[in-house]
Order: structure tokens, then C-alpha cells, then sequence
């Protein structure tokens, strides 16, 4: 399958990932930044696009090692809506290797049904070309009945941009429907992470960042307040499975402390749910109502 490879381990990787399987917890979610292909490319002499290209290969692998690891959630930052301000070669180059990407993963549907893979695209998915909205949308609702693994793909994403729909979402509520709107007592942070893109997917346990850049660059913000931050020198092609498992290690020496933090911030959240309207009909009908029109829009999208 071109999404998640065939990569074949040697007896020493595969007896090195058991022994991590058995050795401490496993995360149920990591969101990957892949940063460095233009300067892998610019090493290898190659085209900055063949560098995409070779990041996406180098993305198949990774899944097929989180696939065999055993965890259920990966998110990856594919397209910031930043990177719009690069070059108008590169950006159709980017958005021709996802056309390329997309409609392959929709050849190969079947396959995904069989691994009970769902694919999620998190993003402000409109300022892409028509034809990419098209092929989008038709891969997540081809997959949308899948829950044994979700790749969650953030193409034209920043968080400073979910926030905004979230926020957006909130205040326009629904003007086609008859039902109550919402009253300023139902804001409360726990609404406002219920609107994010990620509404349905938990907090990544660890992010993974390439390329020894180490910053956040407007990605996850909101969900990765109590995650385990992994960041590595290698630039994203060149990663190797031995990269994986030390995050992997990482994240198990690392995750009592995260964890305390994540308990602190759920037991947070759940009070001001509790002390906001948070859980009264109004504010779940909205709720319902939001992911219905998601949804909708998602199917006008795949039949333009
Ligand atoms: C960051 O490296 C990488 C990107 C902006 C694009 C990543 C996209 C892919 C790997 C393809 C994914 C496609 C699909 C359909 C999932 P950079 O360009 O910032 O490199 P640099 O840091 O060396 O300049
Ligand atoms: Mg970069």
C-alpha cells in the first residue's frame, strides 16, 4: 500500500520493537512535523520536490513502524498555511505529489478497509484547489466507518487558524437551524476544544519533530500542551527506524511526569464543563449540528 510500506526489518529491529512493546506503554497518538526535505534535497542535489517526494516515502515507513508498534493515532503536518508564501513552484509541486498521494489512497481503498485505516484531513481544507478539496473529502468519506487506525493529515493547517474556525463555528452557530442558540454561559474552553479540527481524536502523546528545529511552528498548540516533545537532528527523509524507538524510549521515560500534567489539565477541563453549560441539550444539539455540517460539507465538496 503506498500510504504505509512494505519495509522490511531486520531480526534486530523487529527483536528491538518487541522488546519496547513489553518493556513500558506504547503511545496511542504521536503527531509527526516533518521539516528538513529542502536541505536533504540540497545535499543530495536533487530537486526541492523530489525531497517532498522522498519525505512522503520516508512517511510510509513511519507509519508501517507505528502500524507494527501498535499505535492507533498519528497525526502529520503535511502543509502549513504558511507555507502558501513559498514559491508558487514548490506549492504546486506540494499539491501535486498530495494529488498524486490522494487519488493512489483512493485506488487502494480496499486495503485501507482491511486495515481499518481512517483517513482525516485536518485543516482549512477551502484554500486548496478545487480539484484537491475534490479527491480530500472523497478519502474521508471512503473511509469514514474505519476505527483501527487514524492518520490524521494537517494540510493547510495552523493552529492559530483552527482556533479561529473554532471560534468562528461558536459564534455563528447555526442560522439554518430552529434550535436554541448558544448562550455566552456555554463558552467555556471544553466548547471551544470540542470545535478544533481534532474534535474526535485524543491529545497526541508525543510530538516528533525532524531536522533539529525546535519549535511548535503554529502546529497542534492547543493539543500538544501536555505531550512529550521529541525532537531529533536528522533531516525528516533520512530518518531510520533506530530514530523511531529512541523517541519511543523517550516517551516511556518521560510519560509519568506528562501524565501528571495530562490528569491536572482533563480534571481542568472537566470542571469547567461542569461549572459552564457545557453538558446541557442546547450546547450538545450544537455539537451534533457542527460535526452534521462538517460532514455535509465535506459531501458537496466530493460531488463539486
Ligand atoms: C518541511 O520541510 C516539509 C514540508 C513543508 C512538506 C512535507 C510534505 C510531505 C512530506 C509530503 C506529504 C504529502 C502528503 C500527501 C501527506 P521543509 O520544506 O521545511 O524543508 P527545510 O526545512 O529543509 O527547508
Ligand atoms: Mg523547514
Amino acid at each position: 500500500m503506498s500510504w504505509i510500506s512494505d519495509y522490511q526489518y531486520t531480526c534486530l529491529q523487529k527483536l528491538a520493537l518487541q522488546t519496547l512493546q513489553l518493556t513500558g506503554r506504547i503511545p496511542n497518538h504521536i503527531a509527526f512535523v516533518m521539516d528538513g526535505n529542502r536541505r536533504f534535497a540540497r545535499s543530495k542535489q536533487i530537486d526541492k520536490i523530489e525531497g517532498h517526494s522522498r519525505g512522503f516515502s520516508k512517511l510510509a515507513d513511519v507509519l508501517r513502524w507505528c502500524v507494527d508498534m501498535g499505535i492507533k493515532e498519528v497525526t502529520t503536518f503535511a502543509f502549513s498555511i504558511e507555507n502558501f508564501k513559498r514559491s508558487n513552484e514548490e506549492v504546486e509541486g506540494l499539491f501535486n505529489l498530495a494529488r498524486e498521494k490522494f487519488a493512489k489512497l483512493l485506488e487502494e481503498t480496499n486495503r485501507l478497509d482491511e486495515h481499518g485505516i481512517r483517513i482525516r484531513v485536518i485543516g482549512n481544507i477551502l484554500l486548496l484547489p478545487t480539484d484537491l478539496q475534490r479527491l480530500i473529502a472523497t478519502a474521508m468519506l471512503r473511509t469514514e466507518r474505519n476505527d483501527k487506525l487514524f492518520l490524521n493529515v494537517a494540510f493547510a493547517y495552523t493552529s492559530r487558524d483552527e482556533m479561529t474556525q473554532a471560534v468562528e463555528a461558536v459564534l455563528k452557530g447555526d442560522d439554518q437551524s430552529d434550535d436554541e442558540p448558544l448562550h455566552p454561559t456555554d463558552i467555556s474552553e471544553r466548547l471551544l476544544e470540542e470545535c478544533l479540527y481534532t474534535r474526535h481524536s485524543p491529545p497526541p502523546d508525543m510530538v516528533f519533530r525532524t531536522s533539529g528545529e525546535t519549535r511548535l511552528s503554529d502546529f497542534m498548540m492547543w493539543q500538544l500542551s501536555s505531550s512529550v516533545l521529541y525532537f531529533t537532528d536528522v533531516l525528516w527523509p533520512q530518518i531510520t527506524i533506530w530514530n523511531f524507538l529512541a523517541s519511543i524510549v523517550a516517551y516511556q521515560c518521560n510519560r509519568y511526569r506528562m501524565e501528571r500534567y495530562k490528569r491536572g489539565e482533563r480534571l481542568h477541563s472537566a470542571q469547567l464543563a461542569k461549572s459552564s453549560d457545557f453538558y446541557s441539550l442546547r450546547v450538545q444539539k450544537f455539537l451534533h449540528r457542527l460535526d452534521a455540517n462538517r460532514r455535509k460539507l465535506l459531501i458537496a465538496l466530493a460531488s463539486n
